[in-house]
């Protein structure tokens, strides 16, 4: 079997990690067992670029156990779990291509690698393997039936190759389900970026200014933990009813120019580029400490970071402590990359099993709706949306009232008023 992973002997400890994780997953667990049944991707090929990860090995599982004859690579340089890598090539068999830490070139080596199986179906966290394909591998298009897409970036990606009317296949956004971006996007990326900050750092959160840049989701989901841990946060936006809803949360809302010298820690969620740069670099105060945990590591402007340093040190695993020409020192966590992952596990198993029975279920809907669809970025139907959620409180062992009678006529009447 084809596979790149850093080290095989890592593979036992990477199965037990898989289970653990596998626990905390009843969604996934109930679409797995009906996919063996039913075998919905027989026939299928599937590569996934997603973060290789205990909840990545899940979904891979669960889409072989359907029939589907998956590969995987990772979707960021710094994300992959080498345990997990090993583990799904030796006890799942799954062709794996990511090793933690690969070069630029590597990690478009390992696309490369997992398309080699001409795939009918793709499945992105980012829009790389679309992207790849419609840039570098339009021979592979032709196969294509259809691609499923993890999150807000990629989805802004895939839109726009939509409008410019460049893309070839259908897309479902998975991020658009509100069992995936209410809960993974705010309660993941909230609990695992604080997860990165003190896993990296070992730093007291508490009496900290914490600077969160940008108030969607994920940025919703950090500074309510960071409160919740006791940091005084303070949200910058460019968006005015996102900036009005963080105030009337209770947060501080400023530009950064202005936050720049009050925070000990930074983190950017806004997918946008360049939104901390030299001049915030410049403001800051000694020992502040800066992360993004967007997807793409271009939000925090580093070659300006890199320019107004006289010095550069790993001080920690995963802390690149820059001293500046001024004197003071602005450490960098995961190397801008997504600090949730880079330094430490991503998303809990828990939030991931709604995203990735999203994933599965988006998946199954394309193997069997693709001829009726147009090249276009489709939502997860409302009704596959609506069904993870009673799932998932069903698996947590949550009851909820259902409508009376009376009730279900009341809702669809006009006559009855005051
Ligand atoms: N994105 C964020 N957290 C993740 C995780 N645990 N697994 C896969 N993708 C993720």
């Amino acid at each position: 079997m084809d596979y790149d992973v850093k080290d095989m002997s890592l593979a036992d400890q990477g199965k037990l990690k898989i289970e653990w994780a596998e626990a905390t997953m009843p969604v996934l667990r109930l679409i797995r067992k009906r996919f063996e049944r039913e075998q919905p991707f027989k026939g299928i090929r599937a590569t996934a670029c997603l973060h290789v990860t205990t909840e990545t090995a899940n979904l891979m599982k669960t889409l072989k156990a359907g029939g589907a004859d998956v590969r995987l690579c990772a979707s960021n340089p710094l994300s992959t779990q080498d345990d997990v890598a090993a583990a799904l090539v030796r006890h799942e068999g799954i062709p794996t291509f990511a090793v933690k830490g690969e070069d630029n070139k590597t990690y478009y080596q390992h696309i490369e690698s997992a398309i080699a199986h001409k795939p009918h179906l793709s499945m992105d966290d980012g829009a790389d393997v679309v992207s790849h394909l419609h840039s570098k591998r339009k021979d592979l298009l032709r196969n294509v039936i259809g691609g499923t897409e993890e999150t807000t970036t990629g989805v802004i990606r895939l839109r726009s190759m939509a409008e410019k009317k460049v893309l070839k296949f259908p897309v479902i956004s998975v991020n658009d389900a509100d069992t995936k971006h209410m809960f993974d996007n705010r309660y993941g990326t909230g609990q695992s970026t604080m997860d990165g900050i003190v896993r990296a750092t070992n730093r007291l959160v508490c009496g900290s200014t914490l600077v969160v840049a940008g108030y969607g989701w994920c940025g919703r989901g950090i500074a309510t933990r960071a409160r919740g841990m006791g940091a005084n946060v303070i949200v910058t936006e460019i968006d005015p009813l996102k900036g009005l809803e963080a105030v009337m949360d209770g947060f501080r809302v400023m530009p950064m120019d202005e936050a720049a010298p009050l925070g000990d820690f930074f983190v950017t969620v806004t997918g946008n580029l360049k939104v901390i740069r030299g001049e915030h670099f410049a403001a800051m105060k000694d020992g502040a400490i800066v992360c993004n945990s967007g997807h793409f590591n271009v939000e925090l402007d580093i070659p300006a970071l890199e320019k107004l340093s006289k010095k550069k040190l790993a001080v920690r695993s995963g802390v690149d402590q820059y001293t500046l020409k001024n004197g003071r020192r602005v450490s960098l966590l995961g190397e801008g990359r997504l600090v949730n992952l880079a330094t430490a596990e991503g998303h809990p198993s828990s939030v991931m099993d709604m995203s990735f029975a999203n994933q599965a279920l988006g998946a199954e809907y394309i193997v069997k709706n693709y001829k009726k669809l147009e090249k276009k970025v489709y939502p997860v139907p409302a009704d596959i949306d609506k069904e993870i959620s009673r799932l998932k409180l069903a698996g947590m062992g949550v009851s909820i009232d259902k409508l009376t009678k009376e009730q279900v006529k009341y809702l669809a009447s006009w006559e009855m008023g005051t």
